[in-house]
């Protein structure tokens, strides 16, 4: 069986058919969420938190990207792979390139993700020109937590609103094939969904964007701690993984999550 291809997600995009996506760590939930039939598998970094125990994703390194990854890409066959590439491990487009073709060439990704606006363009461009597909992330990116001063809201003010605009529209034109959006008012991320041609994928960043994420254990809700407001435990409604999986999928298909209660206003 052949995996979801950017061709085919970007057709998604065209037709509004909402593109779903899941965090996956292991070769058993990813089997279980392939199965379940999502479009996009993501090993994020945020394993780091939710696998290794730490309070953030910094400590996450490139082995351990793409050891997870492996893991990943053997239990799944259809949904596209994507793996974060982690902290500093892109500082500069060298670094990038070293990193993505470990994370491709040993890990079996089919794009890269890494965190952050213009400063990348440059990275952006010189991946994609050697053939190696980018996820951008904007909004709330964990890697700068404490430039940022905590995970929280992003966009709210005019200023960083329109920052957030310019380097989405910057990363497009760099060559950039997919955008998360996380944690910012709902206004505007529908604003840069419906003005960049490449799809946007909201993590608390309300239900006009082209897809949704959640992290894994958030949805099911065995992250410990407190859940993100932005997120919903599908396992307490529906009793089992696959149940609560399945829920998820259908629910970002039909648009009814997220809800006006897992999104965030411009005040
Ligand atoms: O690391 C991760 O799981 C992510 C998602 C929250 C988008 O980047």
């Amino acid at each position: 069986m052949s995996r979801m291809t950017l061709t085919q997600l970007r057709k998604l995009k065209t037709t509004g058919e909402k593109i779903t996506c899941l965090t996956a760590y292991d070769a058993s939930f990813a089997q279980m969420i392939d199965q379940a039939g999502i479009d996009i598998l993501l090993v994020g970094d945020s394993l780091g938190m939710v696998i290794q125990g730490h309070d953030s994703t910094l400590p996450v390194t490139v082995d351990d990207m793409v050891y997870h990854c492996q893991q990943v890409h053997r239990g799944s066959q259809r949904a596209l792979l994507i793996v974060d590439m982690p902290f500093m491990s892109y500082a500069t487009p060298d670094a990038a390139l070293e990193t993505a073709a470990r994370l491709m060439r040993e890990g079996q990704a089919q794009v890269v993700k890494l965190e952050g606006g213009a400063w990348l363009v440059e990275t952006v461009q010189m991946l994609t020109e050697r053939g190696i597909p980018v996820c951008a992330h904007l909004g709330l990116t964990p890697q700068s937590v404490h430039q940022i001063g905590g995970y929280r809201v992003q966009g709210r003010s005019e200023t960083e609103a329109q920052r957030l605009r310019d380097d989405a529209l910057a990363l497009q034109a760099a060559g950039a094939s997919l955008l998360v959006l996380e944690c910012m008012p709902g206004d505007l991320a529908a604003d840069i969904s419906s003005w960049l041609e490449i799809p946007v994928i909201g993590i608390g960043a309300g239900a006009a964007c082209d897809g949704q994420v959640l992290v894994l254990y958030d949805m099911l809700g065995i992250t410990p701690g407190k859940r993100p407001s932005f997120s919903k435990d599908f396992l307490q409604e529906t009793g089992t993984i696959p149940a609560a999986i399945e829920a998820f999928i259908n629910a970002v298909k039909k648009g009814t999550f997220p809800g006006p209660e897992h999104t965030f206003n411009e005040k």
